[in-house]
């Protein structure tokens, strides 16, 4: 399963680039207005600190402008994914940018239905927002598996399953159960899965222990 950081933070992004899971980024329109930088200027930066996928997502929801905007951003750099709303003129544009190459991330999706509907437009990428479903009190997870099994029937799909709305480090070891291509994972929740307090408990154990044996190994 490929680790995409959810953020458009680069000093985050280049802490964890270091830590070697970083298989990709994505960003939103909240997550853009939230760094405080020009949208243009952080996705060129984070293509060059990231050599994976790097989601830029489109701010219109008409399908000219959607489409010149998809391109704009496509044409930052070969490893944009241009993000694009589950709506009728998303899934057009997704089908044109991708008919053309462009990689596409088909985001702000709930029901495997919609699912199916990004699978048949082409898109590279399925963003269902787990996250939102369970603040609703659902189990946002199931509809992972509902997608998964959709796509496994149908060969011809290539879609890549992209979870994303991750809240917590279960959604990331579900998503791996389940199979899911890609989760995308705020930075926050990168570092709480190298956590655990018997990791920490246990090395503080060991540590103690050899320095009672007064042995040094270099
Ligand atoms: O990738 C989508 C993600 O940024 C949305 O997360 O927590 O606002 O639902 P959240």
């Amino acid at each position: 399963m490929q680790f995409f950081i959810d953020t458009a933070d680069t000093q985050e992004i280049k802490a964890l680039v270091d830590s070697g899971f970083v298989d990709g980024v994505t960003t939103n329109p909240s997550l853009i207005a939230k760094s405080g930088r020009n949208i243009l200027e952080v996705i060129t930066e984070i293509c060059e600190m990231v050599s994976g996928p790097v989601s830029a997502e489109v701010a219109a929801t008409d399908y000219e402008t959607m489409i010149k905007e998809g391109k704009r951003l496509a044409a930052i750099a070969d490893n944009v994914a241009v993000k694009v709303p589950l709506t009728v003129d998303g899934l057009k544009v997704c089908r044109a940018l991708s008919d053309e190459g462009t990689m596409v991330n088909v985001t702000l999706c709930f029901s495997a239905a919609q699912a199916l509907l990004a699978a048949k437009a082409g898109a590279t990428y399925i963003s269902p927002f787990v996250g939102r479903l369970d603040d609703v009190g659902k189990d946002g997870m199931d509809l992972i598996d509902d997608i998964l099994e959709i796509y496994s029937s149908f060969p011809e799909f290539q879609t890549q399953v992209l979870v994303a709305s991750v809240r917590n480090v279960r959604h990331v070891e579900r998503a791996a159960m389940m199979g899911a291509d890609v989760a995308t994972v705020p930075p926050k929740l990168v570092w709480e899965m190298f956590k655990h307090p018997f990791t920490d408990k246990g090395l503080d154990a060991f540590l103690e222990d050899w320095a009672g044996t007064g042995q040094s190994i270099l």
